[in-house]
């Protein structure tokens, strides 16, 4: 296949799918010492959506569903589809990864690269900047990239400090060339990673180095662990950093910018660097309300949102900003 660097990317399609059940703050004032005006206040979450395994709402039945939609939007069939990138870190199964299984649900026979990612929060945008390369280099010609997220196997749902914060959901965007002569357009992207901030947020338990025992079933030390104040205060600095590198690159500033989509972690994380930004409210979406903190699926699930609800447009210019364990990080400038 030959290689060029002259392809212009953009996002072709999206799609989304959030589990039926809702679980609201009144809910778990019920399972844990908590109350709806706290978890309101602190976070801007009034509910989240838990998947029912019952009913086969797991992380690649939710990112087949919502791939259905992007392949609508996007006009294309599933086999048009030649690589899959699947950001979670609550994927299906240990093997296979889950970019595989989603492959055979959605029927395709055409043998295409398939591979997950685990890049927490930030996966859905290191998904998209990752497709964006493999597009433009001519490795690619349609990436579907998924954000799909079953945190709630993950949370203790004893622990008021964490299970409060994270919901499920999926979202996902196919990245393929522009047409010559369009509008849209991926225009720059930043990616990143700094180890040091890798105690904040971690779930030590459960991988080669400590398989999870009998012991750490008994007193939950196998589930996710956070420092909710040092995952603030880093949270706002990367955010605002990351806006600020991806339009440097692009040459552009923050008045060009039409839309925000941020990690939805707390409304205050998004407050605080829309202030640092000087960047109003109004062009920042926000959906935390209702879903929670889908981790890798929060970005592209308000991206979609905000689509099909009309507030962003062909032509607008949208940044994708986001941050997750790791520590990681990354931004996506893109003319939608
Ligand atoms: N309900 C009621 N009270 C609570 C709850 C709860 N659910 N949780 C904690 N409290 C209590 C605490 O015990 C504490 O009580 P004390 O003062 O008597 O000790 C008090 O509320 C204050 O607790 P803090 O932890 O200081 O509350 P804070 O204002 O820092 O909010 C929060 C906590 C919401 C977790 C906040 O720190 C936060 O959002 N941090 C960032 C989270 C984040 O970025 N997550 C994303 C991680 S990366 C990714 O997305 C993968």
């Amino acid at each position: 296949m030959t290689t060029t660097m002259t392809t212009k990317t953009k996002i072709k399609g999206t799609g989304i799918y959030l589990p039926e059940r809702v679980m609201t703050n009144f809910d778990l004032e019920k399972i844990v010492d908590t109350n709806d005006q706290w978890i309101y206040e602190r976070t801007g979450i009034k509910a989240r959506r838990i998947c029912n395994p019952e009913g086969g709402e797991f992380p690649a039945d939710m990112a087949e569903r919502a791939a259905w939609q992007a392949l609508e939007a996007a006009k294309l069939e599933p086999n048009d589809i030649d690589m899959i990138i699947f950001a979670s870190v609550t994927p299906d199964y240990k093997l296979p990864n889950s970019a595989s299984v989603l492959q055979q649900k959605l029927g395709m026979t055409n043998k295409c690269t398939a591979f997950d990612i685990a890049t927490a929060c930030s996966g859905f945008v290191y998904g998209v900047n990752m497709a964006d390369s493999f597009v433009k280099t001519g490795m690619a010609k349609n990436v579907l990239v998924v954000g799909s997220e079953m945190l709630s196997r993950e949370v203790d749902w004893t622990d008021r400090s964490i299970c409060i914060l994270f919901g499920d959901g999926c979202g996902v965007a196919i990245v393929g060339e522009a047409e010559e002569g369009e509008a849209s357009e991926i225009l720059a992207t930043h990616l990143g990673a700094d180890g040091k901030g890798k105690e904040f947020f971690d779930q030590p338990i459960g991988g080669s180095v400590h398989p999870i025992e009998a012991h750490h079933l008994k007193d939950g030390s196998h589930f996710m662990r956070m420092k909710g104040g040092e995952m603030f205060k880093v949270a706002t600095r990367t955010l605002a950093d990351n806006a600020r590198v991806v339009l440097e690159k692009a040459g552009l500033g923050l008045e060009d910018v039409d839309w925000v989509v941020p990690h939805q972690a707390n409304i205050r994380i998004i407050e605080t660097t829309a202030k640092l930004l000087g960047i109003p409210m109004e062009k920042v979406i926000v959906n935390i309300e209702n879903y929670g903190n889908t981790s890798a699926a929060t970005v592209p699930i308000a991206f979609h949102e905000a689509i099909f609800d009309g507030r962003i447009k062909r032509g607008d210019l949208v940044l994708f900003d986001a941050f997750g364990a790791g520590l990681t990080f990354g931004a996506t400038l893109l003319r939608y």
